[in-house]
Parts: C-alpha cells; structure tokens; sequence
C-alpha cells in the first residue's frame, strides 16, 4: 500500500492512538494534524483558539491539509473538525482512504471528561455541546469517509486489523 491511511472522527474517539497502532503495525508513519499545527505554530490548540478564535485555527488546519496533498504512504490522524469545511472534505478524500471512527456521545463524554485541552468543551455543559456537535457533524463524517467503523464495542487491535484488511482490499481494486 502506498496511499495514505486517513483517520478521521469526533473528539475522543481513538484516532491519535488507533494513529499509533496502525503507524506501528504497517511501519507507516504517522501525521497527526493537531500535533503538526502545534508544533508549526509553537503553540498549544487552546492558545490558538483563545488568541485567534476558531476560524483561524480552521484556517491552519486547511493549509496544512493542502500541504500534505503530495504525502503518500502515511497513516494520518486528524482534529475532530476537520470535516466541516467542505474543501476539507474532498481534499482528504483526495489524499487517501478516509475511515471514520464512531462512538457513542456518553463514550466520548468519558474520554473527553479526563482532560481539559480542547477548548471547544471547555464549557458548562460539555454533554450538550458533544450533542449538538455530532447532531451537525455526522452528515460531513458520513460524506468524507470510504468506511466507518462503530468503536465502542471494539479494542485497539481489533480496530487496527479491521482498518488495514479494509484497506488492502480498498487499495487493491482497479481505479
Ligand atoms: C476539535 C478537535 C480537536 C482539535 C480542536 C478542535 C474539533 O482534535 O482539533 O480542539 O473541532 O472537534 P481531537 O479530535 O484530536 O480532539
């Protein structure tokens, strides 16, 4: 496989780890687009959001988008917004197969909950927001995505070894 392995999904649902596993496994590395911005930037995603607000930090993140057109043979994690701009949506449909990681909102509540780095939850009712978010963004997931696979009742390998069968068999088949 040569293409890039794209991963993308609503806040807490696994894609910088199941990132690592599949970086591991297929000895592809790995972009994890939030890490990239803040490593360009020499600032946290909650210091760009607060200085800046989000559409600038939505800018950053489609500029790097458009940067990473030529990369191949990469396994790519990317923010749980990604989607919502629609040059977004085809560039990374362009880039590669796109697999969307789904749980449930309690789920995400969970391991969201333990940490306070994303400023879009950083609010009185997180629950609510993770609602009304999803409510807007599962159409865009649905639209990017080649495949998507439901996480909750499933482990980190099992996630893994779905995602690189799925995608030998995607990368097989005659344009
Ligand atoms: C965001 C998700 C975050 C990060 C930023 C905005 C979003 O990434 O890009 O806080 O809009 O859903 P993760 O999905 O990796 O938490």
């Amino acid at each position: 496989m040569t293409e890039n392995i794209i991963l993308v999904g609503f806040m807490g649902t696994g894609k910088s780890t199941i990132g690592r596993s599949l970086s591991q496994t297929l000895s592809y590395p790995v972009i994890d687009t939030d890490q990239l911005i803040e490593k360009q930037q020499g600032r946290s995603i909650p210091e760009i959001f607060e200085e800046e607000g989000e559409d600038a930090f939505r800018d950053i993140e489609t500029a790097l988008l458009r940067s990473l057109l030529k990369q191949s043979g990469h396994i790519i994690s990317t923010g749980g917004g990604i989607i919502i701009r629609e040059e977004n949506r085809q560039l990374l449909r362009k880039m590669g197969y796109v697999i969307w990681l789904v749980a449930s909102p309690e789920e995400i509540y969970n391991r969201t909950s333990r940490n306070n780095n994303r400023p879009l939850l950083n609010n009185e009712d997180p629950a609510g927001t993770i609602r009304k978010l999803l409510e807007t963004r599962i159409p865009l997931y649905k639209e990017c995505a080649h495949l998507s696979i439901e996480t909750n009742q499933l482990n980190f390998d099992e996630i893994t070894t779905g995602i690189i069968e799925s995608a030998r068999y995607y990368f097989s088949k005659p344009e």
